[in-house]
């Protein structure tokens, strides 16, 4: 059995996306949900999926070792990051050496880095007249969005789409590919 923790910083729709698609796996289980948001849509979600969530101040994720701790209290094999808008403290790379996840709502290397996160990323991509974008999930290194790439998927950008119709046609394709990739990743650990 491969324990995840899930951290996430926001509404948490695609944390739930993966709970419930992890939900009567007998070798995967998202056994909590971290967050440094204390105002998050995902604690009520983690809460009516059953999960447990733990909020943590955004000096603890930069601390990183009592969470660290915590984890390991758990017994947690890997770390998905689903919307948590932090950069990763180093020690948590070192002690989940590849063994944290990551999804971009865009085609890295483009529209990658800080402050490239959520609407932000879709506002940028629309003002650019993109024709295309789409997710990457990556493994998590020292800096933001440069890990290895383990998949991208992409969606056509229509000359009406706004930056919110890009992102639901983002989360379309985040609902689809990322539960599939963690999956076939997992058994790779
Ligand atoms: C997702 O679109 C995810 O790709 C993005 O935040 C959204 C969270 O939505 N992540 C980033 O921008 C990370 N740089 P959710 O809270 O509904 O899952």
């Amino acid at each position: 059995m491969k324990r995840i923790a899930i951290f996430a910083s926001g509404s948490g729709s695609n944390a739930e996306n993966l709970a419930l698609y992890f939900k009567n796996n007998p070798d995967i289980e998202i056994a909590a949900i971290y967050t440094n948001n204390a105002e998050a849509g995902v604690i009520g979600r983690a809460s009516r999926l059953g999960i447990p969530s733990f909020i943590y101040s955004i000096n603890d994720f930069k601390e990183a070792l009592s969470i660290v701790t915590h984890l390991q209290s758990l017994s947690i094999d890997a770390i998905i990051l689903a919307g948590f808008l932090r950069l990763i403290s180093p020690v948590f790379i070192q002690t989940y050496k590849d063994k944290i996840v990551n999804i971009h709502p865009a085609l890295l290397p483009k529209y990658g880095g800080k402050g490239m996160y959520g609407m932000h990323v879709h506002r940028e991509v629309i003002k650019n007249n993109e024709t295309e974008s789409g997710i990457t999930i990556h493994l998590v290194n020292e800096k933001y969005d440069e890990g290895t790439t383990l998949f991208q998927a992409k969606c056509d950008i229509d000359p009406f789409d706004t930056p919110e119709l890009l992102a639901e046609k983002i989360h379309e394709l985040e609902y689809k590919y990322f539960p599939i990739v963690i999956e076939n990743w997992i058994h790779t650990l």
